[in-house]
This record gives C-alpha cells, sequence and structure tokens, in this order.
C-alpha cells in the first residue's frame, strides 16, 4: 500500500523548528516560526491567561462536548472584537470557532470549495507558505497577485490592484487584513478603499486572515480593514486567530467569520459550515475558547491583555531598532530602514536561499528560505549575534 508514498519535503516553517531543536549550536537562534517571545527568550504565558486559567481551575467543570461550532460566549466575544461591538453586521455575520487561524483557512476553504468550485484562489506574491499549500489541497488552483516590491522596498500597488482587476468573477482573493505574513509591508487606508472598490467592481470573494491583529497598531487600529470590508462588501470570509495575540499557540484557538447578505442567508450559510466542521473533527476543543473568552469577557482581564498585549508590540519595535543598530555595528553598509517600517512579527530581509541556508548552517540562526526573520524572537542577548551572522553572510 505504502510503498510508492514518496518522502515528503519537510514544511517550509514547522519544518525549521524540528531542525531547530536537533541543532547542537549553543548560539542557535529560532527566528523561523511566527512566535513571540520575550526578552529573556521564553515563550511568554499571558498574565491575563494565568489569571483566567486559575479563574478556569476554580470552576472546574465536566468536559462534555462544545456544539459544532464552538463554545457560543466565544464565538460572541469574538465577533464582537473583530467586528466591533454590537455592529450592525452581526445579525449577518457567522462565526464559528476554529483549531488556530490555520483551521478557520481550512473551513472556510472547504465551505468555499462547495459553494464556488470553479473558482480560482489568488495568494500574494509571496505570502504564508501555508495559503498555497492549504487552498490547493482544498482542490483550488493558486495563483498569485503581485504584492511585494523588491526594489522600491515596499507593496507594489498598482500591480496588485492590475492582478485583482483582471481576475474572474468569482475568484477568491485572500488578503491579509494586518501584518502581512512574510513581507510585514501592509496597504494604507486609502489602498484598502481601492482594494474594496477592486473586489466590489470584480465580484470577487474576499478572504481576508487576520492572524496578528494587535501587532500593528493595537486592536482596534488592526481590525479597523475588516469592520472597512463589513461596511461595503456584502459577503466576505474572515480568520482570525488567538495563537499570537494571547500567546496561545498550542491550545488552537482561532475562529472563521463569514459575512452575509443577511441573517436569513447567515443561518443557511451555517447550516453548511457546521457540516464541513462536523465530518471534518466533529467540534472543537473547549479549554483555549474557555481562556479566551474568560479574558474577553472579563473587564480587567481584559485590560490586562491589552496592556501585555501593548508590552509585545512595543518590544517587537524596539528589536527591529535594534537589528538596525546591530547591522550597523556590525558593518554592514546600508538603508536599513525598512526594517523598522515593518510591522508585526516578521522582517522580510532581502536575503537569499544561499545566505539563509548559510545563517543556519554556520551561525545556527533560523529563518524561512524566502528571507523572513522572526524579529519576535529577538532579544538583547541574541540580537548582536545574529545582527553579525547576518553582516557574515553578506560579506559572502
Ligand atoms: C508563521 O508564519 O510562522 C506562523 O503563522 C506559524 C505557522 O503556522 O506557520
Amino acid at each position: 500500500l505504502f510503498s510508492d508514498v514518496q518522502q515528503a519535503p519537510p514544511d517550509a516553517i514547522l519544518g525549521l523548528t524540528e531542525q531547530f531543536k536537533a541543532d547542537t549550536n549553543p548560539q542557535k537562534v529560532n527566528l523561523g516560526v511566527g512566535v513571540y517571545q520575550d526578552a529573556s527568550g521564553k515563550l511568554p504565558l499571558l498574565r491575563c491567561v494565568e489569571a483566567a486559567e486559575k479563574k478556569l481551575a476554580e470552576a472546574a467543570a465536566a468536559k462534555g462536548y462544545l456544539p459544532i461550532d464552538g463554545l457560543a460566549t466565544y464565538d460572541a466575544d469574538v465577533k464582537d472584537l473583530v467586528f466591533g461591538e454590537g455592529s450592525a453586521v452581526h445579525d449577518r455575520v457567522v462565526t464559528v470557532q476554529a483549531l488556530g487561524g490555520t483551521g478557520a483557512l481550512r473551513v472556510g476553504a472547504d465551505f468555499l470549495r462547495q459553494v464556488n468550485p470553479d473558482a480560482k484562489v489568488l495568494i500574494s506574491n509571496p505570502s504564508w507558505e501555508n495559503h498555497q499549500a492549504l487552498f490547493t489541497r482544498a482542490g483550488f488552483t493558486v495563483e498569485k497577485y503581485a504584492y511585494y516590491d523588491a526594489e522600491a522596498k515596499g507593496v507594489d500597488f498598482d500591480g496588485m490592484i492590475a492582478d485583482l482587476t483582471a481576475a474572474a468573477p468569482g475568484t477568491v482573493v485572500v488578503l491579509h487584513a494586518c501584518c502581512h505574513n512574510p513581507t510585514g509591508y501592509d496597504l494604507t487606508a486609502d489602498q484598502w478603499d481601492q482594494v474594496i472598490e477592486t473586489v466590489l467592481a470584480g465580484d470577487l470573494v474576499a478572504f481576508l486572515d487576520m492572524a496578528y491583529q494587535g501587532f500593528s497598531e493595537g486592536l482596534e487600529e488592526d481590525g479597523a480593514t475588516v469592520r472597512k470590508f463589513a461596511e461595503r462588501v456584502p459577503s466576505f470570509f474572515v480568520s482570525t486567530s488567538f495563537s499570537k495575540s494571547l500567546s496561545l499557540y498550542g491550545e488552537r484557538v482561532g475562529a472563521l467569520s463569514i459575512v452575509c447578505a443577511d441573517a436569513e442567508e447567515a443561518r443557511r450559510v451555517l447550516s453548511q459550515v457546521k457540516i464541513v466542521i462536523r465530518t471534518n473533527y466533529s467540534n472543537p476543543p473547549t479549554h483555549g475558547a474557555q481562556l479566551a473568552a474568560t479574558v474577553l469577557s472579563d473587564a480587567d482581564l481584559r485590560a490586562q491583555w491589552v496592556a501585555e498585549l501593548g508590552e509585545m508590540r512595543d518590544r517587537i519595535k524596539a528589536m527591529r531598532g535594534a537589528l538596525v543598530d546591530g547591522l550597523k555595528a556590525a558593518g554592514v553598509d546600508g538603508d536599513f530602514s525598512y526594517i523598522t517600517d515593518q510591522v508585526g512579527m516578521f522582517s522580510f530581509s532581502g536575503l537569499t536561499k544561499d545566505q539563509m541556508v548559510r545563517l543556519r548552517n554556520e551561525f545556527g540562526v533560523y529563518g524561512t528560505d524566502t528571507g523572513r526573520i522572526c524579529v519576535a524572537a529577538l532579544n538583547d542577548d541574541n540580537v548582536g549575534y545574529v545582527s553579525e551572522s547576518i553582516a557574515a553572510v553578506l560579506k559572502g
């Protein structure tokens, strides 16, 4: 049965973590995966999450099944967070708990394949590696729209709009709502308005991926794009995640929201999405969603979360500055302002695949082959070493 099964290549991102763990270099640094680490290089347990854990433990309850679409209070809290508290669109939005942002994307992709089977999917060039693989696995042909302008170090917005304008009606367009992964370059508010016009004019299906809400400017500011879409676009998809914002990576706490034309349509859509979930994993797990719901619904814990998220955001920004200083101190010539212009967890360094492989093999500094490094894993102790390692591979 398995004699013809081919050895698959390691995952472009999570495969690096496996390689990193096996690396014996004492100075190794994992800047591969998008995971925030604190100033001491540790994955943080947020204080708000720790407090929520205690609250849940005190009220320990039996472990029954959740509904197919997840914990109702969690789904409602996500809707408030993503679309604005008490927003007029709530009645026409379906929000279901999902296994992280990836799970949300996959449930959305499977449902889309059912309602829009002949559509192509367009992802940004470049995009998160798993977008291509996930939509391909779901049965779609995946192509790219222009996004990154390597020369100008920014977004090729004209190219993006030209590609979206040329797309056939019904084409699914995957957009990064904030903190573009991997480039760190987001659209301006005016550019988003033009994207919305293009989506409407071309009858495109927008799928907004928002895995990093809160890591650019703040929860409200980063959520503005989704709310802009909700005001103008009758139907679209949003995948969200608390992996990064609540540091709940392993709990797999995400959500899929589908904005529909009206409440009646939303009921029909929910009934079909529930079948997608039921036939995949039946219903989602309880603990992570309870933690998130506890934080979101308790005013004190929520305020603490906002503050802790701000601390993470500020520390990442400080590390961007430290990387610029480190590269200068290591003698690298050039303008590094792009590192501080970029937002979110990543910096798209412009390093080639060969240079990234050298960084890994010779220095134990792990980033993706595309040149992406996770600046959220830098700290005062490793930024100098990382800068010197980058300087060494740049010198050839
Ligand atoms: C990343 O891009 O590194 C993160 O989103 C983690 C992942 O699942 O790839």
